[in-house]
């Protein structure tokens, strides 16, 4: 049984994770300022409410619940727009924040880390899908800002005994089967959720971004990654460094890509209602396509997405806004 700091575990993705690590028989204490997590989701887990970013209530949290084996580090800004308008909040919090909270690990000798990244570190990939080897160039500060602290990590990991694994994912989507976590935060920044507020009115339309791309709608393509298999392979991440494995870059999709068209088409289907929608250009900063190449992932772990159908990634995140946001 491993002891694991779970950074942002109040959070959509962390609580999850949380729960999976939890199911696995591991111990786990959360850190969240809940800037946009919610203590509820963390359940009977200790919660330490700060800023990963303070190291001395960092300090604090491992004096007071020691040894941690291991950490997952989701506590992030998230939003590509945003980070455009403010690239100094996101620097700050995913890249300084994160630094500290690393020194802090390597000071009460955490043997194992585990970064949530992001598909953003590839910006405009040249050839789809998209392997690990692919040239990392971000085009906004969010993508850029988790792609410096991936090499900080890297690099202060090479002399110290610290193992580590980077996992980008592609469209975390999708809510826990029980409807008792999902993404909370309002307005919708992801495309299912917002679909689904413009479906049940709690927005009044919803904005299509880009209808000329070179893609067979003319919409985005993007690869939707249900959160509990993102949540399980988190487990396995965890577990294998524990146990000596290799360190290592991991991308976390199914490898399918879907249009924007085809999650709206989706979300009226299994909301059964229609969705106002307006077509607007295409956002700054967004790709036309992206889709993963899992594989590294999926051979070295023995894992495959078993819960990342649009179906079910639609109609989980459906049940989870009914059940969160009062829909009847
Ligand atoms: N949602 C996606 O599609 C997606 C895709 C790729 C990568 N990611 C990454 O996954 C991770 C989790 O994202 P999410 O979608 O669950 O977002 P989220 O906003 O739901 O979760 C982030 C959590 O971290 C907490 N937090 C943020 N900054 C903090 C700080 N400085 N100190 C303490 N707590 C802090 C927030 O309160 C929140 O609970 C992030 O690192 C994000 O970059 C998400």
């Amino acid at each position: 049984m491993a002891h694991v700091l779970i950074t942002g575990g109040a959070g959509y993705i962390g609580s999850h994770a949380l729960q999976s690590i939890l199911a696995a028989g591991h111990r786990a204490v959360v850190v969240d300022d809940l800037r946009t997590g919610r203590a509820e989701f963390v359940g009977d887990a200790p919660l330490a409410r700060c800023d990963v970013g303070d190291t001395a209530a960092l300090r604090k949290v491992f004096e007071e619940h020691p040894p941690f084996d291991g950490v997952l580090h989701f506590a992030a800004s998230t939003s590509v727009p945003e980070s455009t308008r403010e690239p100094l909040a996101y620097y700050e919090n995913n890249t300084v924040a994160s630094l500290r909270l690393l020194g802090t690990a390597l000071e009460y000798g955490v043997r194992a880390f585990v970064l949530s990244s992001t598909a953003a570190v590839y910006g405009n990939p040249a050839q789809l899908p998209v392997t690990e080897e692919a040239p990392c160039l971000p085009i906004n500060p969010y993508g850029n800002s988790k792609l410096v602290f991936e090499t900080m990590l890297a690099d202060t990991a090479a002399n110290r005994e610290l193992g580590w694994c980077v996992l980008r994912y592609f469209n975390a989507s999708g809510a826990d089967p029980d409807a008792a976590l999902g993404d909370c935060r309002q307005p919708a920044s992801h495309l299912v959720p917002a679909a689904l507020e413009a479906a049940c009115g709690l927005r009044e339309q919803l904005e299509l971004y880009g209808t000329d791309y070179p893609t067979p709608d003319g919409t985005c393509v993007r690869d939707y990654i249900h959160v509990t298999d993102l949540a399980t392979a988190h487990v396995l991440a965890l577990e294998s460094l524990l146990a000596g494995g290799d360190s290592g870059v991991f991308n976390l999709g199914t490898g399918c890509g879907v249009s924007n068209r085809a999650v709206i088409d989706a979300a009226e289907r299994i909301s059964r209602r229609s969705i106002p929608m307006i077509e607007v250009d295409r956002r700054p900063g967004d790709p036309a396509e992206l889709v993963a190449d899992a594989t590294r992932f999926g051979k070295r772990f023995g894992w495959s997405p078993v819960h990342s159908s649009l179906d079910e990634i639609v109609e989980t995140a459906w049940n989870w806004m009914r059940r969160n946001r009062g829909v009847s």
